[in-house]
């Protein structure tokens, strides 16, 4: 895994931002996968303002989530569609028919739900249909988790419905008014589902990532910490500031 550090948090999302945008000037149709959480904020403040100041145009850019909670709807405050169209889709100029979210409408996934359609199949179906993921963003959970895949998940895993970690939810808890409040389950996208991306950069900032970092670099396809299961793709970078890098 290479591991990238940069002086300044500011100076590792510059240097995703021009990757990216490089991507988007040589292929408008470019497809990305894309991350919630407070790790890809400024990449996409900084996309946005290249948007706004340079012209990179987002009209035809195609972009897959990697999750969902279960059990909200598009506009709770706290669905990661409605947050990504705030912080990124819209100051950007990406037109919602372009943005994919796994669907997790009441039974997706759960024991006894029919399997005659089946969203979690249908959501890996629209990211081949558009040509597999050029370049995915990723941050890592306290508990070493990719996405919502948390611990135990396995390096096979594809697009399913997933319990959320105790951690996972604990940190969640501010954001939703309280723990009880937080869901317990939602869709994400499988292990490999992410490795088949084309490009694979993880971000990681600030010294309570430190640890996360280290172990991510040491570990090598462990279970228990999602994040190794990366380890072996052909075009994975880790882009860290000083404080991550300890
Ligand atoms: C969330 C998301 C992940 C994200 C992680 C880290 O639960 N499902 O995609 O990378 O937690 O969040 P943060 O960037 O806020 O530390």
């Amino acid at each position: 895994m290479e591991c990238r550090v940069f002086g300044t948090r500011t100076q590792a999302e510059r240097e995703l931002a021009v990757e990216v945008a490089e991507l988007v000037r040589v292929r408008p149709d470019a497809v990305l996968g894309l991350a919630t959480g407070n790790t890809p904020t400024g990449l996409y403040r900084e996309l946005a303002r290249m948007h706004r100041d340079e012209g990179l145009d987002f009209a035809s850019v195609r972009t897959f989530n990697l999750d969902e909670y279960c059990g909200l709807t598009p506009d709770h405050p706290r669905a990661f569609r409605r947050w990504m169209r705030e912080h990124f889709f819209d100051p950007a100029g990406i037109p919602a028919a372009n943005t994919g979210f796994p669907d997790v409408g009441e039974n997706v996934g759960a024991p006894g739900a029919s399997d005659r359609i089946d969203p979690c199949a249908d959501f890996e179906r629209a990211i081949r249909d558009a040509g597999g993921i050029d370049l995915l963003v990723l941050g890592i959970g306290r508990n070493g988790h990719v996405a919502f895949n948390e611990p135990g998940s396995e390096r096979a895993s594809r697009t399913r419905r997933v319990e959320l970690h105790p951690w996972t939810r604990a940190d969640a808890a501010a954001a939703f008014g309280g723990l009880d409040r937080v869901p317990t389950h939602a869709i994400t996208m499988g292990i490999a589902t992410i490795l088949e991306a084309r490009r694979l950069r993880v971000l990681a900032f600030g010294p309570e990532k430190r640890a996360l970092v280290a172990r991510t670099l040491a570990a090598t396809a462990d279970p228990d910490w999602p994040a190794s299961q990366l380890h072996g793709h052909p075009d994975l970078r880790l882009l860290v500031d000083r404080s991550a890098a300890g």
